[in-house]
């Protein structure tokens, strides 16, 4: 099987993304930055309901070429939801689409029945009707569909749209929505000669690598930059590739927010490393009438065999920032940033460890199995993970549920970047990340939450576990042996 030989090659003979062609940017950039609208919501009984509908569709991701793609609402990516800590929200959401989906809150502690995750799955011409509390601090999280074996494709095709959640505490950040405060969403794709989507990994252990890299769906993006400092939350919503982001001309910026919300301190910086589903939220400073391009560069990847130095020296435009001649006045950066005390998770309250070991496609020699639950966790606990990837080649790795901290990488503490709420992190070959995090609530047996590496080509092929949050109930699925 492809996983057998997959698992026989070594270190030297893994097919590596070098014979691909790099990114190709277009000559320009003056595509308007699309902004995703906001999405429509309204309140019935206390509850902010919104709506999205899965679709096919036809875009222009390349000037004067049509490309049949996916999206929510739309023909590509999907709106924007936002609510507010402490709101109730439910999503009616339809399967216009020709083959079972379903969507998935990227982010949200909520729920597992509420999740989105391969158990929820939304046939053609059905609906599903998520509804839960906001209870997390303000963060950029995102949506997208998880049907077990076909995420990759799903997401691939277009099927994304961000999330975010506010808190009624005040950021001092710049704010407003597609103006000073602006959502872009970073995919790498594939395209022949017709202008259609290619899903061709080429063998490529990582997955696809594509040579068009879109902004918010369209290439060549050119953003109108009218305040002084304005905010870009940046989601990697590839499906394989690593990026570097930094300015082309070197200079810093401030790295305000990880994917589960602010930071401690705000991290001056000159770059920031996003593998595939991890946020950034920074603030770049601009004077009137300049303008400086977000460029990805040749991103550190730890010690990966030779053919996955993916990049090589390659340094590509992303989206241009063009300030105009008089820009409104911003507020400064706060140095300190509010974490509320009762979201703050204290590592000697860990009760338990568990050791995940990441080779291959399996975790802990496993790959998934829908119908084995993994690890049982007893609601209520804080936990440490601790996680390694074995292999010389990238993965990263996502949890459900919760947001977390990495304590350590290989017993150092962690880089300024990674020092607040995270869901995913990039997992450096050979290196060993513990990640502290706490299980409020949701006890529920029957419903898994997953783990997975957020490579979605790995997470099809079977880098993923399930694991239950209990009250000290048994769940009705299997259990792994030895568990
Ligand atoms: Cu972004 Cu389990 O997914
Ligand atoms: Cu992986």
């Amino acid at each position: 099987s492809m996983l057998a030989g997959a698992a026989a090659c070594s270190a030297q003979d893994v097919v590596g993304p070098s014979s691909l062609s790099p990114v190709e940017a277009p000559a320009a950039f003056d595509v308007p930055l699309p902004i995703p609208p906001l999405a429509p919501s309204t309140v019935v009984d206390g509850i902010r309901v919104f709506e999205l509908t899965a679709q096919e569709g036809t875009s222009e991701l390349l000037p004067g070429v049509r490309t049949p793609t996916w999206g929510f609402n739309g023909d590509m990516l999907g709106p924007t939801l936002r609510a507010s800590r402490g709101e109730r929200v439910a999503v009616k959401v339809a399967n216009a689409l020709p083959e079972p989906t379903t969507v998935h809150w990227h982010g949200m502690h909520l729920p597992a029945a509420m999740d989105g995750g391969p158990h929820q799955m939304i046939e053609p011409g059905g609906t599903w009707r998520p509804e839960w509390t906001i209870d997390q601090p303000a963060a950029t999280l995102w949506y997208h569909p998880h049907p077990h074996g076909s995420t990759e494709e799903h997401v691939y095709r277009g099927l994304a749209g961000f999330f975010l959640v506010e808190d009624g505490v005040p950021s001092g950040l710049p704010a407003e929505y597609g103006v000073d405060d602006v959502p872009v969403v970073v995919q790498d794709k594939r395209l022949d000669a017709d202008g259609r989507l290619e899903l061709d990994s080429d063998g490529n252990e990582v997955g696809l690598l594509g040579s068009t890299v879109l902004t918010n769906g369209v290439a060549g993006a050119m953003l109108d930059v009218t305040t002084e400092l304005v905010r870009l939350r940046l989601l990697n919503g590839s499906t394989a590739r690593v990026y570097d982001f930094a300015l082309e001309d070197g200079r810093s910026f401030w790295h305000v927010a990880t994917d589960g919300g602010l930071l401690p301190e705000p991290h001056e910086t000159d770059h920031v490393r996003l593998s595939p589903g991890e946020r950034a939220e920074i603030v770049v400073a601009m004077a009137p009438s300049s303008e400086t391009t977000l460029v990805s560069r040749a991103p550190d990847l730890g010690d990966v065999a030779a053919p996955f130095a993916f990049g090589g020296n390659d340094t590509f435009p992303v989206l241009r920032l063009a300030a105009g001649a008089s820009l409104r006045q911003s507020a400064p950066v706060p140095q300190r940033q509010a974490v509320e005390p009762g979201d703050a998770v204290d590592p000697d309250d860990a009760a338990v460890t568990r050791r995940f070991e990441v080779q291959d496609r399996s975790i802990n020699g496993r790959t998934m199995d829908m119908d084995r639950i993994d690890e049982t966790v007893h609601v209520g606990d804080t936990e440490i993970w601790e996680v390694t990837n074995l292999d010389r080649f990238p993965h990263n790795w996502h949890v459900h549920d919760v947001q977390f901290h990495v304590l350590d990488v290989d017993g150092a503490p962690p880089s300024p970047e990674l020092a607040g709420r995270k869901d995913t992190v990039y997992l450096e070959p050979r290196r060993t990340y513990r990640l502290l995090m706490r299980f409020e609530d949701y006890a529920d047996p029957d419903s898994p939450y997953m783990v997975h590496c957020h490579l979605l080509l790995h997470e099809d092929q079977g880098l993923m576990a399930q694991f239950v949050v209990t009250d000290g109930e048994e769940p009705a699925r299997s259990h792994a042996a030895g568990h």
